[in-house]
């Protein structure tokens, strides 16, 4: 019997030559899981082969591809080993369940000057710091769509934890975006940059910021969500393919559907709300107390803690 040949590229295929395999590519069937799953029929109108040797290729794809397993107890010994990144609060450390996650989106919404791109970048400083010291030993992505990013407090912040500036400034690689393409984009090419550099924190301050601008209207509603929901994907599987944490911040509006309570609701819908692991709520207390409460962890219970901003961060 003829060895069959292992079928690992779309190339591979009964029937899929390189054009083929480029059209298949251009209409979004760019895996063999993909192919897999798709309907023959669909797939013969959209190259142009016939329905019989479309079959054969969605069965080839769906035997090529693999599920693989985990036990609970292998993926509970690979979540002992993800990294944290240390807030400088120990009660904020604690209601985190020992730091910002790696792996995780971590989000914090708020409203004006409750502390979001504070605590951002105190993490941009703190995720550099080694592993033994509750950092992630690595460097930043920062994505700055607000034009909020102050050198100054980095500085400050990590003079005040007697780690050099200089070096500390040196790895945090900042992206002023001002459209939505280019915070986009600043994700889609961020590949070679993590592993150069070995990013271990990715800051987008803030997600929506430009997303509301730019889709303004019940009208736009559909394509901004489809947009925004691919980009938190693409955010969250850089988290998972590197090892590294997503720190977002993300603004407020009154929800009038809330009678009773606070009616402070993040934006960015159901889409956001499921991306991020975990979510913060901050508020400003007094002067220059802040309070953070914990409001959606997949394993840590509900909370709040309150924290001061100083001049060098973040404290207790
Ligand atoms: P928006 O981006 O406007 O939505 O707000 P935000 O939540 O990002 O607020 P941010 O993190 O910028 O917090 C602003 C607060 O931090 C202000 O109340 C400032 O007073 C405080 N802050 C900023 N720099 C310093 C500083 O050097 N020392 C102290 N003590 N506080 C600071
Ligand atoms: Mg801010």
């Amino acid at each position: 019997m003829a060895k069959e040949k292992s079928i690992k590229e779309i190339e591979d295929l009964p029937g899929v030559g390189p054009t083929i395999a480029e059209k298949l590519r251009s209409s979004g069937y760019d895996t063999l899981d993909k192919i897999g799953v798709a309907s023959p029929h669909e797939l013969s109108e959209l190259v142009g082969m016939s329905v019989e040797a479309a079959k054969k290729a969605v069965d080839a794809a769906k035997q090529a591809t693999t599920l693989e397993f985990s036990t609970g107890s292998a993926l509970y010994d690979e979540r002992k080993t993800i990294g944290r990144i240390t807030t400088n609060c120990k009660e904020l450390n604690e209601l985190l369940g020992g730091g910002v996650e790696a792996k995780g989106i971590t989000e914090a919404y708020g409203k004006f000057a409750s502390g979001k791109t504070q605590l951002g970048f105190q993490l941009t400083v703190n995720a550099q710091l080694p592993v033994e010291s509750g950092g992630l030993g690595g460097g930043v992505l920062f994505i700055d769509t607000e034009g909020t990013f102050r050198p100054e407090r980095i500085e400050a912040i990590a003079s005040a934890s007697s780690m050099d500036p200089k070096e500390v400034l040196a790895n945090i690689f900042v992206v002023r975006a001002t459209t939505t393409e280019q915070q986009i984009l600043s994700i889609e090419k961020a590949d070679k940059l993590i592993k150069e550099h070995n990013i271990k924190l990715i800051v987008v301050d803030s997600l929506m910021s430009l997303f509301r601008s730019e889709y303004p209207g019940r009208g736009a509603l559909g394509e901004r969500q489809q947009k925004l929901n691919s980009h938190i994907h693409r955010l969250q599987q850089l988290a998972d393919n590197h090892n590294l944490a997503v720190y977002i911040t993300n603004q407020v509006m009154d929800n009038p559907g809330i009678l009773f309570g606070d009616p402070t609701t993040p934006v960015g819908g159901n889409i956001v709300a499921h991306a991020a692991t975990t979510r913060l709520y901050m508020r400003k207390s007094k002067e220059d107390k802040r309070i953070i409460r914990l409001v959606d962890s997949p394993n840590m219970p509900e909370g709040e803690v309150v924290i001061k901003i100083t001049a060098g961060g973040i404290r207790d």
